[in-house]
């Protein structure tokens, strides 16, 4: 695990950050088929991992990198759009979020899993410099090792970065 022990701060749970936003596709956020924009998806997705992110650490934040992102199934005019978002890890000014998008069909209940991100945001202190982010502290074993993974897939975008 990352040593983030010496920014001075308490750490805080997944759970003290997670939200959940709903969203209802109107015509305006369709494409000509009727389904929903992948743009304007991805606009929610940011949201929705910024909200988490400013949650946990209590400051704005800009957000630095998006995953790959699928699109496994289209979303229909008149579904909701629900985006579950929690934290994976924390370094000292960055932070990782997962988002999991689902589709509920209002007429008949059911929900599918339509896309899932990782999003990387930084900490923006009052100089808009990266500020000190509270650690994390996985409770749960899945979020232990989400943790874990979200190190591996940190690593991989650093190389990513360094080489660019
Ligand atoms: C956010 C920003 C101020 C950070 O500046 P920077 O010079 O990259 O700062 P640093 O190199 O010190 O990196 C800050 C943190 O981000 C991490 N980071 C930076 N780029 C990253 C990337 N591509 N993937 C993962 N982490 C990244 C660093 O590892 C560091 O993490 P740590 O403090 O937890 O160890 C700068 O990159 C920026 O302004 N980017 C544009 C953001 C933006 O406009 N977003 C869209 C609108 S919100």
């Amino acid at each position: 695990m990352a040593d983030n022990s010496n920014n001075g701060m308490n750490g805080k749970t997944p759970n003290d950050s997670k939200i959940e936003m709903t969203e209802l596709v109107l015509p305006n956020d369709t494409n000509l088929l009727g389904n929903l924009l992948g743009g304007r998806l991805m606009h929610w997705m940011d949201i929705a991992g910024a909200l988490v992110a400013s949650r946990h650490s209590n400051k704005t934040v800009a957000t630095v990198a998006l995953d790959s992102l699928d699109f496994r199934h289209p979303v229909r005019m008149g579904e909701l759009v629900i985006l579950k978002a929690k934290m994976t890890w924390a370094g000292r000014t960055s932070m990782e979020v997962a988002i999991n998008v689902y589709a509920e069909n209002l007429k008949n209940g059911n929900v599918i899993l339509t896309n899932k991100a990782y999003m990387t945001f930084v900490a923006l202190g009052a100089d808009c410099k990266p500020s000190l982010v509270p650690p994390l502290i996985p409770e749960t074993d899945d979020e232990k090792n989400e943790y874990i993974e979200a190190e591996k897939r940190r690593d991989d975008r650093l190389k990513k970065r360094s080489k660019e």
